[in-house]
């Protein structure tokens, strides 16, 4: 298990890329067994949670190349309709490949995937869509069996617009007989990515991005090759990363708009944001105003994947400021480790309140999860003295090369195999 070793205080200056949105390439991976084609998904992010993707995709038959940063999936073969329990509890996303299997096979098992540490992310939303959709669904044995003879369109509503169950509905009805129409669907730009990705199969989906979502069942899917979206939770993350440690950054490849509201509250911290394109630079000097009220909603609100970052901005800004995780049951494990650290925080159920101090110092803080060790790791960026951040299997998830993007950026940081 792997360590960070940090020297905290250096202003950070210069330029990063962001890496292609994890939350988009693991849908597009479950996506490609849609077809028997093959697909490529190009600029592949080095993380461990595509490497178990590739790992459920292999198990299913499908062939996976990775080479030269790209994904290469020929499920030409594939035949096996049951995803493994093990890779099920180790990637909760994991469960849309039900909608994927489903239009290939008519058929679908796998485990009940397992809460974790941010909260209990039961399925019911996926699974009664899926009902509305024709399939039979039996759960045995923390197993969940799917079958149907045949998919077909449906009126569909949620009451809650769950990402994951979005993109699963998208998933079981390309090819349904006849059209579906999603209402309440989620907005995030990783739904419009999978909607693209789809008609470019030649799939016929239209609506992405808004709350109604229309598609018209197809025959056949073809092969694609493509270039996900960027990833606005790594780009937000070296955003606040900056805002913490001073100093002036420029983030390349993410549209402003997809990281709308982190723009305005880094402003209310008093950071100078320009933005040209797809560049987004910051400078922050000096100590930051708090926030205030950081409040985390569905797209287009402020994300949940920055709460951790966002909150652990604002223990060094001056002033307090409310932090409520609406999205989340418990998404504030981090926050114990951070007053190791000096921080002054209060939890009550979803809502934390953070009195800012001066600084904060380095501690040996453990990570519990893939945001709250990104929180971690900039508030030992910005302390004053060394942090040691165990466990990084959970960064690991989520950012591809971490330290070698902050040490380019000036961050006194290296990885210690232990
Ligand atoms: C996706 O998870 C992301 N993961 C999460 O990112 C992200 O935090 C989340 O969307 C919200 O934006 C991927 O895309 C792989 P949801 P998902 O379904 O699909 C409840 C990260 O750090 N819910 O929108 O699981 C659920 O319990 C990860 O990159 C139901 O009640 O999120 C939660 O409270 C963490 N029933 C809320 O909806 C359901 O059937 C949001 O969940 C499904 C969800």
């Amino acid at each position: 298990m792997d360590k960070f070793m940090i020297e905290g205080g250096e202003r950070l200056f210069g330029s990063i890329r962001a890496q292609s949105a994890k939350n988009s390439v693991l849908p597009l991976l479950a996506a490609s067994v849609l077809t028997d084609r093959v697909v490529t998904i190009r600029e592949i992010p080095p993380i461990s949670d595509v490497t178990c993707m590739a790992q459920i995709l292999r198990e299913l038959g499908a062939e996976v190349r990775l080479n030269d940063g790209a994904a290469v999936i020929d499920s030409s073969n594939a035949g096996e309709h049951r995803i493994s329990s093990a890779l099920t509890k180790e990637l909760r996303s994991s469960v849309f490949m039900l909608g994927s299997l489903l239009t290939r096979f008519h058929r679908a098992v796998t485990a009940y995937p397992g809460g974790c540490d941010i909260g209990l992310r039961p399925i019911d939303l996926h699974l009664n869509a899926l009902k509305r959709l024709g399939v039979n669904i039996s759960e045995r044995d923390g197993y969940i069996f799917c079958e149907c003879d045949r998919l077909r369109g449906a009126e569909i509503v949620l009451d809650f617009p769950s990402v994951g169950a979005t993109e699963n509905i998208l998933l079981a009805a390309v090819k349904a007989e006849g059209r579906t129409v999603l209402s309440g669907a989620a907005k995030e730009p990783e739904i419009v990515d999978l909607q693209n990705f789809l008609n470019r199969m030649g799939a016929r989906v239209r609506g992405a991005g808004g709350d109604t979502i229309v598609i018209e069942g197809v025959k056949t899917l073809g092969g694609v090759d493509y270039t996900p979206v960027k990833d606005r939770i790594e780009a937000g993350t070296y955003l606040i990363a900056c805002a913490v440690c001073g100093g002036e950054v420029e983030v390349e490849g993410v549209k402003p708009e997809n990281v709308g509201l982190l723009l305005h509250k880094l402003r209310e911290n008093g950071c100078k944001i320009h933005t040209k394109n797809d560049k987004i630079r910051i400078a922050s000097y000096g100590r930051l105003k708090c926030n205030r009220r950081i409040e985390t909603m569905p797209f287009p609100g402020f994300p949940t994947d920055l709460q951790a970052q966002a909150t652990a901005l604002n223990a060094t800004a001056e002033g307090g400021t409310l932090v409520v995780e609406n999205l989340f049951e418990t998404r504030f494990k981090y926050v114990p480790e951070l007053i190791k650290m000096g921080a002054d925080i209060e939890v009550r159920g979803r809502t934390a309140f953070v009195r800012g101090v001066p600084r904060l110092n380095g501690a040996t803080v453990t990570a519990g999860d893939l945001r709250g060790g990104a929180a971690l790791l900039l508030a030992a960026l910005g302390a004053e003295g060394t942090t040691e951040l165990l466990d990084l299997s959970h960064i690991d998830r989520g950012y591809s090369d971490p330290e070698g993007k902050l040490r380019e950026l000036g961050a006194h940081i290296r990885r210690v195999r232990i």
